[in-house]
């Protein structure tokens, strides 16, 4: 019964109470980075996390908030921050990407309510000037130039331990530049973060590349890169810790192509995420982050559709991303917006099939998908595209269109209002 005491429990003795888990001790924790895998470390390939999974949390964190300020990190993360902060105690953090501020500000009280006496240097192209806190300074800088922003007569004035996290653009210039810029500052004992490193902008291959030339000087932390399964992190092999003193062995890092700021995208990268949103917005209908996802991919791909030229729109529509495209109108996922990007995108789409000898399946699945809404929703303009429509494509659309009469009634609802078309 809930309060009575078994009589052979022992009586009552003082508790030690450990701040520390054993596990977190123990010094088998830290590996080199060759010991990790490289290749296959989503944590979706290594844990209990499905893809699906994955984007629920991202979608989630994209719309976490902390005392009123949009943040971004996923659950898994932010519990893995507090441990660290309290187990390293950093007297000096620097943030690279503040966004709106909410990180630095939970982080500010982070270290007030562990009784740490620290101070975060929180970097972005754009200067954060809405919050404040008094461990916080925001300043304006570039990951890429951060030379520009933090003298090296400042630098060396900061207490010890520091904790640096990288968490900007995300792309592999900025990433790499901001690890090669602190590689000399860092001590034995301070830290690095490398977040959201499996972004399409690479920054993983930019963590490998930096420690392919100074990683005997660092151990990555397994403690919490695996507490919960084997990179069940965004910040995949991310959590490392500086294993030499500063400036102990001083390597030489090749010159770098930094490419463009700012995270790629069309990439295979881009399109499982996308696919990633389809099957969440499957799972769960209606999800309005992944939804939103989707029809920037739809508004992107008809963009893409127009900037190409008569001679490529084949191989364009034959392309991964066309076919993802294909898939993704075919799939007709509930509550599916059509979006004057789609109405356009089919004027233009009926134009290139009227030069075609036959019809595909996918194209004309792809015609259906787009006109039965425009149909529903707006009669002038379904009858202006029907007129233009290739004579082999009208019977097939209008055996489809008449198929799906019977649910036509409830699709007005679903898409939005007709004005969104024009
Ligand atoms: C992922 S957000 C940061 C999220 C934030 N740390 C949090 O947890 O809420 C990325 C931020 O990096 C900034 N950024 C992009 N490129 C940058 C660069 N080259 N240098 C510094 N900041 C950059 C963007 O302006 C954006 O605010």
């Amino acid at each position: 019964m809930v309060g009575e005491r078994s009589p052979d429990l022992p009586t009552e003795q003082p508790v030690a109470i450990t701040t520390e888990s054993a596990e977190a001790q123990a010094e088998d924790r830290f590996c080199h980075w060759r010991d990790r895998l490289w290749d296959a470390v989503r944590p979706v390939d290594t844990s209990f996390l499905s893809n699906t999974d994955a984007m629920a949390l991202e979608m989630a964190a994209r719309q976490y908030s902390y005392r009123g300020i949009q943040t971004i990190k996923n659950p898994f993360d932010w519990a893995l921050y507090s441990l660290l902060l309290w187990e390293l105690k950093p007297r000096t953090i620097f943030e690279i990407g503040s966004f709106a501020g909410g990180s630095a500000l939970w982080l500010g009280d982070q270290l007030n309510n562990f009784g740490i006496d620290g101070q975060i240097y929180s970097i972005d192209i754009n200067r954060v000037t809405e919050v404040s806190h008094p461990r916080v300074t925001f300043l304006e800088g570039d990951g890429r130039n951060l030379g520009a922003t933090l003298s090296a007569d400042w630098l060396a004035s900061l207490p010890r331990p520091w904790l640096i996290i990288e968490d900007a653009d995300h792309s592999y210039g900025t990433t790499i530049a901001v690890l090669e810029f602190f590689h000399p500052w860092l001590d034995r004992g301070d830290y690095l973060i490398v977040e959201d490193s499996l972004s399409a902008g690479k920054p993983l291959q930019a963590l490998a590349e930096f420690l392919a030339v100074c990683g005997d000087e660092y151990e990555i932390d397994t403690h919490y890169c695996d507490f919960y399964e084997r990179n069940v992190t965004w910040c995949i092999n991310g959590f490392l810790r500086k294993r030499t003193a500063v400036g102990a062995i001083a390597p030489a890092f090749p010159p770098r192509n930094l490419g463009e700021p700012g995270v790629p995208q069309w990439d295979g990268f881009w399109l499982h995420w996308m696919q990633d949103c389809l099957d969440l917005c499957q799972r769960s209908p209606g999800h309005p982050s992944a939804l939103n996802e989707l029809s920037s991919a739809r508004a992107q791909y008809c963009q893409r559709w127009y900037n190409t030229a008569a001679a490529d729109l084949e191989s364009t529509w034959h392309s991964s991303l066309g076919q993802f495209y294909q898939r993704l109108i075919a799939s007709n996922f509930p509550q599916r917006r059509i979006s004057p990007t789609d109405w356009e995108f089919l004027q233009d789409f009926v134009k290139y099939c009227s030069g075609l000898p036959e019809p595909e399946a996918s194209i004309q699945v792809t015609i259906v998908a787009l006109a039965f809404p425009i149909q529903a929703l707006n009669r002038a303009a379904w009858e202006d595209i029907h007129q233009r429509l290739p004579d082999w494509l009208r019977p097939h659309l209008e055996r489809a269109l008449a198929t799906r009469s019977a649910i036509l009634d409830g699709v007005g609802e679903a898409i939005g209002g007709g004005d969104r078309l024009m």
